[in-house]
């Protein structure tokens, strides 16, 4: 089958782990005779600097034109003191809307090998297999208004978090139907104590959860959340949360499982998918060939699954990942004392050398 995909390198370390991903997705087309048409675009700072956009209309042409895309990571200090719509995050913003992608898978698996990359001791964390399904186009993300008014020394700064029924609906769908698949528990994260938003959303899951009986439903405090991530990390199955608990938990979630640089994402719901590492642009190792590029390829896997609907392929990337791992591979972020630490090239082509092997 022939695929097109448009691939969003952006800032930081986005390019270097983006590249590791291209070259395990290449390997996986090759293997299983697909053929891949990769068609490169600017987003976030690499697009402000070019272009004075940080998603340029040719960038936004392109992902709808394609089969899925492919993003490393946006943001960049230079811009930090740009107004909001020039800042490289915009980029990413504007592209999860333009393509109505409002639902945010974000695994938290935790592999055996990493016991000793994990914070957390070794029978707390492991068995850990989490999905967090993070709305992603709602909430104080999107709300308006938002400003900054008034003279220095004296400014207001306003944010609106928002959701219209329909938005919590769709994504508890989501959220329900990934549940039939896996353990059958969903635990919907809100503030219900403090906002309306979680009023109204505990209102609508707890509806939309009577049509799937066979799905036990719990309800949390975010706050409660938090200390139960780290506290008993197994207990969790499917979390659904709205869009800024969940860009929280998710990162504390990558912590629990041993290294942020490990999780991946896909953004879908819409006409088509974003996929993309949770970890961002971490301007202070980029360029120097030492970033986690498992988030990313892992994101590649993802990719197969939910849009190219792959899923053999998918489960190659997977089991490759795993294995790597479990042979001792380590970059810098999931070394410690335990392990020599290699490169982010060097991790790619140990994942792609596997690929190419799998029977
Ligand atoms: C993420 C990131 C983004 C977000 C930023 C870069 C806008 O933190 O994908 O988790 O907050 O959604
Ligand atoms: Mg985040």
């Amino acid at each position: 089958m022939l695929f097109s995909l448009t691939v969003l390198p952006g800032d930081g370390i986005g390019p270097e782990v983006t590249e590791q991903a291209v070259l395990v997705l290449r390997a996986v087309a090759d293997r299983f005779g697909h053929q891949l048409q990769l068609q490169p675009k600017l987003i976030g700072g690499a697009a402000l600097k070019a272009a004075n956009d940080p998603l340029p209309p040719d960038t936004v042409q392109a992902c709808l034109d394609s089969s899925a895309v492919l993003l490393g990571a946006v943001g960049s200090p230079e811009f930090d003191k740009n107004p909001g719509h020039l800042r490289p995050e915009a980029g990413l913003l504007r592209i999860r809307r333009e393509l109505g992608a409002y639902a945010n898978l974000r695994p938290a698996v935790f592999f055996p090998a990493l016991e000793d990359s994990s914070p957390l001791r070794a029978e707390i964390v492991r068995g850990t297999d989490i999905m967090i399904v993070r709305e992603l186009l709602g909430g104080a993300y999107f709300g308006q208004p938002r400003s900054i008014e008034g003279k220095p020394g004296a400014r207001v700064a306003v944010n609106t978090m928002r959701y219209a029924e329909h938005e919590v609906e769709r994504i508890a769908r989501v959220a329900f139907d990934l549940a039939m698949k896996r353990k059958k528990k969903v635990l919907s994260v809100d503030k219900a104590n403090v906002l309306e938003c979680s009023r109204l959303w505990r209102d609508v899951v707890t509806r939309i959860g009577k049509d799937y009986p066979e799905v036990k439903l719990g309800h949390q405090y975010v706050d409660s959340a938090a200390m139960l991530l780290v506290q008993r990390p197994t207990d969790f199955d499917v979390v659904l949360t709205e869009n800024m608990f969940g860009d929280i938990l998710s990162d504390q979630a990558g912590g629990v499982v041993g290294s942020l640089g490990l999780l991946a994402s896909a953004s879908i719901g819409g006409k088509v998918g974003l996929y993309e590492p949770v970890h961002g642009s971490a301007p202070d190792i980029a360029g120097k060939g030492i970033a986690n590029p498992l988030g990313a390829i892992l994101s590649a896997a993802m990719l197969l699954r939910h849009s190219l609907h792959l899923e053999r392929e998918a489960a190659c990337i997977e089991q490759a990942v795993a294995t790597v791992l479990s042979q001792g591979a380590r970059t810098a972020d999931l070394a410690g004392k335990t392990h020599p630490s290699i490169s982010t090239a060097d991790m790619g082509s140990r994942v792609v050398m596997l690929v190419k092997e799998v029977k």
